[in-house]
Order: C-alpha cells, then structure tokens, then sequence
C-alpha cells in the first residue's frame, strides 16, 4: 500500500455564518490575511507538500473561489499591456493552471458535514492517501505543516494522521479531541478521537487542527456514519472508528496555528504578517504594537 500523498482535499462549502456579514457576498476562504486570501495560504502549502490533485469541494453560490485559484488570462494579459508584468508574473505563479495542474471542483449542495464534505470528493481523488486541508486553520512556521506530516506519514505506520496541539480545558469543547495512548518522537497515538465534548468528557486537551492524511479506507466509513454532534456527518468519528485497525496518530506541528474561523484568530494572523512586512511593521510600531525584542549588539 503506496503511503504517497497524491490529492488534497479542500472543505470550502460552508456558509461562513461567524464572519457575517463580511462573508455575505465574499466566501470566507477568501477573505485576506493582509493581502493573501486564506484560500491561497492553502493552496501554496498543498502545492509545497507536493500534492498532485487539488479537489475543492465547494458550494454554487461560492464560485469566486474558482475565479481565484485558477489562472485568470485575460487578466494577465491586461496587466502586461499596462506594463504590470511583475503583478502579472506573481498571479499566475500563485494561480493553477487549467492546463498544468489538475485541479477540480466538486459541489457540495447540503450542509451535512466535514466528513460528508470529504465523501464528495469521493470519486476525485488519486489512489493512496489523502490529506484534507482546512483552510480556516492558518499555520504559520518554517516548514509548512502538511510538508512535515507528509515526511511523518510516510516513515510512520498510523493510517489515519491528523494535526493536533493542546489546548486549555474551556477551549476543548471547540475541537475534535483524541484518546491518547502514548507518545512517539512528534507523535501522539491514540485509540480514538470525540467531536467537540464537554470539558467534563474530554478524553485528553490534545486537539484536532485543520490538516489530515487519511488512509483511503476513510471514504467507505464514511459512507456508512449516521450522523454525529450537530446532526452531522463528522469526519471526526469516521476517522475514529478505523484507529483501532489502522492506527492513528497526532502530529504536533512545529509552526504556529490561527483560527481563522474567528475574528480575534483572524486579527493575531494579521498582526503576526504584519509584523513581517516593513511598511506595517511601522504602522505597528507607531502605534506601540510590537512588542520590545531582544537587545541587539551594536
Ligand atoms: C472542525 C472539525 C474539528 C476540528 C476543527 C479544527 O470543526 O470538525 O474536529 O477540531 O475543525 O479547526 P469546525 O471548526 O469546522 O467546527
């Protein structure tokens, strides 16, 4: 069995409704961190990690996602004849091309779920693995986080390999939580995994983020899960149900995750860019925003 993580897959159906009502007629994915839409964070990190099939599993009223990750040549073409080449340049090196990268869009009508989400794109993904980016989940770092589960994966032996850090008690009921069983090098095991419990039934603080590879067996779970907290499908138990037969492992990540699914983990995304671009660091500094470093020898 090919432990090689060919196709990524990209949850980007849902309403947005926390981040209303700027998501009214902007898909939350492309609302920017600075002047990056988190769509594009996604994408730059899947095609980092090596990713061959991108499958955005998408809803009809959010097709500017489409219009942003694909190559737009009119565009590029007017920003050439405008003596823009350099805008020009970096678009289409962000972009997919329709020609040399292979990426599809799958609709996803109802609301049923993550691991309903994950089951449209069914019938669109390469053999092997697959991995599962959540774009609303930013991770910040020097290596980007799929890149290191890719290599863990591959000289691991979890089927299921999915994104986690710890989290205070009052927070875990956010998240989809793991039964920890032990520890392996940058790997926790575990024997199970709950979705969002009470603080009071949480199995450990060791949270699921928004990055999985999970072994291919995860489609037929999922074809068969009733649904689960909040009336649906959870990816969450469909990927518990398997780790007793095919392992299941959390990777703590070396960078730095905002949630981007909520305004202040939207503002400290931004602040954390900002700080690293010149021109706002100053504005950061005038307005006492930065916080005193190091002292730096002269
Ligand atoms: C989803 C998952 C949850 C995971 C979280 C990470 O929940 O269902 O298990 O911990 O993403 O961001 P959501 O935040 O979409 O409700």
């Amino acid at each position: 069995m090919t432990r090689h993580v060919r196709t990524a897959i990209f949850p980007v159906a849902g309403l947005g409704t926390r981040f209303l009502p700027a998501t009214k007629a902007t898909p939350k994915e492309l609302l920017p961190v600075l002047d990056t839409p988190l769509i594009q964070y996604a994408v730059d990190e899947a095609r980092e990690a090596g990713i061959e099939r991108l499958v955005f599993v998408s809803h009809p009223s959010k097709s500017a996602i489409e219009r942003h990750v694909m190559e737009d040549m009119r565009l590029t073409k007017e920003l050439r004849a405008r003596g823009k080449a350099d805008v020009a340049d970096a678009l289409s090196e962000a972009a997919l091309s329709p020609v040399e990268d292979d990426a599809r869009f799958v609709m996803q009508t109802e609301p049923k779920g993550l691991g309903h989400a994950v089951l449209c794109a069914k019938d669109h993904v390469l053999d092997g693995p697959v991995a599962v980016i959540l774009p609303d989940d930013l991770i910040l770092g020097q290596v980007a986080c799929l890149t290191e589960m890719v290599e863990a994966y591959a000289d691991g032996s979890v089927g299921h390999l999915v994104a986690t850090m710890e989290v205070p008690e009052d927070k875990v009921h956010r998240y989809g939580i793991l039964s920890v069983t032990g520890k392996a090098g940058s790997i926790v095991m575990a024997d199970g995994m709950v979705e969002k419990p009470k603080a009071k039934d949480a199995p450990s603080r060791q949270a699921v983020v928004g990055r999985y590879i999970l072994d291919p067996s995860i489609f037929s779970a999922l074809e068969t899960q009733p649904p689960g907290a909040g009336g649906e499908i959870q990816l969450t138990d469909a990927i518990a149900r398997g780790a007793a037969d095919l392992g299941l492992g959390g990777f703590q990540f070396s960078g730095t995750r905002f949630d981007c699914g909520s305004k202040a983990g939207m503002f400290e995304a931004t602040l954390e860019l900002a700080s690293r671009d010149p021109e706002c660091l100053a504005v950061l500094k005038a307005h006492g925003l930065v916080r005193p470093g190091p002292a730096v020898a002269a």
